[in-house]
């Protein structure tokens, strides 16, 4: 029930390990305090799909282009950006996306900056933590590597 945790089956299967009662997950101990309040937040927030975010996948030690970059474009990007064409040009390859970069777009564009057009179009930012690998790959040099 996107908007009511407490109407939503999820919530109420997972959080009634707080009540004593014993029930999801069976025969496991109950999800941390954390892990509730995300799922939570979550569902209050409308629990929306917004991709394969993952944060705890995201190394922000880890910004090759090939490792780290081309995957958040393909992800979040080239579903609009996939040609030359598509209304703000590509980001479908190497050369698409360095190019991107050094006008400084990139950055200001994922950083929802001002003067910048916020991207992903209409949907909500990537995480801080993606945002620092594509800054620290462009700090870098934007090498194709
Ligand atoms: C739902 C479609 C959509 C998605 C997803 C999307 N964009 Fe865009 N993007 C656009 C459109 C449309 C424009 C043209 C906007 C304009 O010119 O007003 C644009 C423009 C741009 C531009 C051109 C420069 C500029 O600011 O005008 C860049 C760079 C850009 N997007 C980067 C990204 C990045 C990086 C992502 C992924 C994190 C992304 N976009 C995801 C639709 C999208």
């Amino acid at each position: 029930m996107p908007g009511n945790p407490a109407a939503s089956k999820i919530w109420e299967s997972i959080s009634m390990k707080i009540f004593g009662v014993e029930f999801m997950p069976v025969g496991a101990p109950a999800l941390s305090a954390a892990d509730l309040s995300v799922i939570r937040l979550w569902i209050a927030t409308g629990a929306i799909d917004s991709g394969a975010c993952n944060t705890s996948t995201c190394d922000t030690n880890n910004y090759t282009y090939s490792g780290a970059i081309a995957p958040l474009m393909q992800t979040y990007c080239t579903g609009c950006h996939y040609s030359a064409s598509s209304a703000g040009g590509s980001l479908i390859d190497y050369t698409s996306v360095k190019n991107a970069a050094v006008n400084g777009r990139l950055i200001g564009d994922i950083s929802h900056a001002t003067g910048y057009n916020a991207m992903p179009l209409g949907s909500i930012m990537l995480e801080d933590c993606q945002i620092t690998q594509v800054k620290k790959w462009v700090a870098a040099g934007a090498l194709d590597n």
